[in-house]
């Protein structure tokens, strides 16, 4: 299989690069005022998600701007349950709503089984628009919400503090929950697999809500759904390269070593995680993503630079670094600190040991 020229491809395969690449999560969004005019252009949020032309607009818009090592697809993990069947909407300020909520068997019964191709069909487009856009620059990261963040949506109907509902479930009805799992596994399996088809070079699965789980729980509810899609996804694309497959799992740095063992190429770190000592607990079994805290991009340029540092020189002069925020970029934040980090990261050498 031909090796990679992408250095952000090359990273999450361990292969040696020129330099450490950056992207970051939330790359498009509200912090960029072009986001912004193209958001009232389509009018609101999920419609732009829904416009392929736009929707490639606003994927662009930071490569563009900042010289990102990746574009990331613009999209959200919420468009899986709404092709099941559930209504999605934004309200403004209180993030999602999705209803009717699962509450029961009868309930899990109504749910659809998409097809992607057809009810999701506008994601499709808008991946080959974008590489037609990108043609080549940059590779394209596809994405999905892990089964057990998506199901916090689905039970609570929204975003949750507690997480009172869908613990409640697996604690009394474990099979009720395994089973709404089970549907969401083949979804987000098929779904990232037509990514896959319509030419993203990579894929991340977004466990936003696993680190409010204890280890057991963990493993059971949320890692097992996420191996058993790894396993089922085609890892090699139309054009014969590898597609590397990237676990974030927020709050999850103690679950480290049972991630690297999902058969995903990346493991994604939020800045709680002591990075030099990840990089030893997964023996080269993966690379690592990560994990300067999204809130160092409100302090000074020069703090922004040396965090940054910090960050490279954690991990060090070794293959199999991909740079990015723990989490994603706040709305709050400007575009010279994005520059600023970006700038830092592509500046940085480890002297005579290039990673
Ligand atoms: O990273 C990117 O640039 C790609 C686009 C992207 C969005 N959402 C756009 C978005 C990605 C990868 C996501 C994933 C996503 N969506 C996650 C997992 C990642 C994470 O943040 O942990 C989750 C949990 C969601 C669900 C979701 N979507 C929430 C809770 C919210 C509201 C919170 C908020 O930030 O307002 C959204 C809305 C959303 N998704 C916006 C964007 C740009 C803001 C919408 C707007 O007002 O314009």
């Amino acid at each position: 299989m031909p090796e990679p020229t992408h250095r952000f491809l090359r990273a999450c395969l361990r292969l040696p690069t020129d330099r450490t690449p950056i992207w970051i999560m939330r790359q498009a969004g509200r912090y960029l005022p072009e986001y912004m005019a193209t958001r009232k252009q389509a009018g609101d949020f999920l419609s732009l998600c829904k416009n392929p032309e736009l929707a490639t607009q606003v994927t662009m818009q930071p490569i563009d701007r900042f010289g990102l090592d990746a574009a990331i697809l613009f999209s959200d993990i919420l468009v899986v349950p709404e092709a099941m069947g559930m209504g999605l909407s934004f309200g403004t300020g209180e993030g999602p709503l999705l209803e009717p909520v699962i509450n029961s068997a009868s309930d899990l019964e109504k749910l659809h089984d998409p097809d992607p191709e057809s009810e999701l069909e506008y994601v499709m487009k808008t991946i080959r628009s974008i590489r037609r856009a990108l043609d080549g620059r940059v590779p394209l990261i596809g994405f999905s919400g892990s089964p057990w963040t998506l199901a916090t949506y689905m039970i609570e109907g929204g975003s949750s503090k507690t997480f009172s509902r869908i613990k409640g479930m697996m604690y009394d009805r474990p099979e009720l929950l395994q089973a709404l799992l089970d549907r969401l596994v083949a979804a987000v399996t098929n779904y990232l697999n037509a990514q896959i088809r319509h030419g993203v070079q990579a894929v991340q699965i977004f466990d936003t809500w696993g680190g409010v789980l204890g280890h057991d729980e963990f493993l059971r509810f949320s890692l097992e759904s996420m191996r058993r899609i790894v396993a089922g996804l085609e890892r090699i694309g139309p054009d014969g390269a590898k597609v590397p497959v990237i676990l974030f799992a927020k709050g999850c740095g103690s679950h480290l070593e049972a991630m690297a063992d999902s058969g995903c190429d990346v493991v994604g770190l939020d800045w709680t995680t002591d990075l030099a000592r990840a990089r030893v607990r997964v023996q080269g079994r993966v690379a690592l993503q990560g994990n300067m805290d999204p809130a160092v991009l409100s302090a000074s340029p020069e703090r922004i630079r040396r965090e940054a540092e910090r960050v490279l020189t954690a991990y060090g002069p070794h293959p199999g670094h991909v740079f990015n925020l723990g989490h994603g970029i706040t709305p709050d934040c400007t575009p010279d600190k994005v520059a600023g980090l970006v700038a830092a990261v592509q500046n940085f050498t480890f002297g005579s040991h290039a990673p």
